[in-house]
């Protein structure tokens, strides 16, 4: 886990060095007890980079680092290079700390952004400007910030408009989900259901931390076009090296 690194040696100290106080260097920006866990939210500085971090916790999982944000930036350029039309109607599922959404609006063909977060702390987050890129997410007034399942939502038959390209980025991977409810859309009929969401060709984007899954791109494949995973590298300044994500685009295959 790379963007959501699960080593605490990457994640700094507080406390006590014989005897002397250490100056802290993580700030606590919020904590709340939410049904998927306790959600933190802190900001600290991180000396590889010489700048400073913030990092999402839920439960036991680290969820999101702004260390690492090459591949959920790609999640919305892909996604929406594999899109057509002048004007585009975007649903983004996964708020998190923003990078996807506004990688979204940079694209000027983008005419309405929704974007559905299961945690209401996450969407206050970026209401009360608390993180790098909330300014200009809220800030634009084609962003629609919605409370909701994503999953539940596509599950249920759509009763507004279709959209033109859905961006997925919640859980680890299609097959290391946040909650096991999720299970479900990475199987041939869960995406049939989302397809309905889309309009004809729309694109379906999922972003996902392990490299490319032939059994997942068979059941992609399944029900969508010109399924195809892109594998996007980017520096590690924790390491040193190089990490990778995996970006899949499809089209509907709906007219
Ligand atoms: C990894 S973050 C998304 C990161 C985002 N791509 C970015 O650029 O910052 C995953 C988000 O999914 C949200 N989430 C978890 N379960 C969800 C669900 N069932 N429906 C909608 N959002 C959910 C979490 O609250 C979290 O904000």
């Amino acid at each position: 886990m790379l963007r959501r690194p699960r080593d605490p040696s990457a994640l700094g100290s507080v406390g006590l060095d014989e005897g002397m106080p250490v100056i802290a260097r993580f700030e606590e920006l919020d904590w709340q007890p939410t049904p998927m866990g306790d959600l933190t939210l802190r900001r600290r500085s991180e000396p590889a980079v010489g700048a400073e971090v913030y990092e999402v916790k839920l439960g036991d999982e680290y969820l999101m680092s702004s260390l690492f944000t090459v591949a959920e930036i790609a999640l919305a350029d892909l996604g929406l290079a594999a899109a057509t039309g002048d004007e585009l109607n975007v649903l983004v599922g996964g708020l998190g700390l923003g990078y996807t959404a506004v990688a979204a609006l940079r694209d000027r063909r983008v005419t309405a952004l929704t974007v559905i977060d299961r945690l209401d702390a996450v969407i206050g987050w970026h209401e009360r400007i608390l993180l790098p890129v909330s300014s200009e997410l809220v800030g634009d007034p084609r962003t629609s910030l919605v409370s909701d399942d994503f999953f539940e939502r596509m599950r249920r038959p759509p009763t507004g408009a279709h959209y033109d390209a859905i961006l997925l980025d919640v859980d680890h991977s299609p097959r290391h989900q946040l909650d096991p409810s999720h299970a479900d859309l990475y199987r041939a009929p869960g995406l049939r259901a989302l397809d309905r969401h889309l309009t004809g060709g729309g694109v379906f984007a999922l972003w996902s931390d392990d490299p490319p899954d032939p059994e997942f791109m068979t059941e992609l494949a399944a029900v969508f076009d010109d399924a195809t995973a892109h594998v996007v590298d980017f520096d590690n300044p924790v390491t040193g090296g190089t990490s990778s994500n995996t970006v899949y685009v499809a089209s509907s295959r709906r007219t």
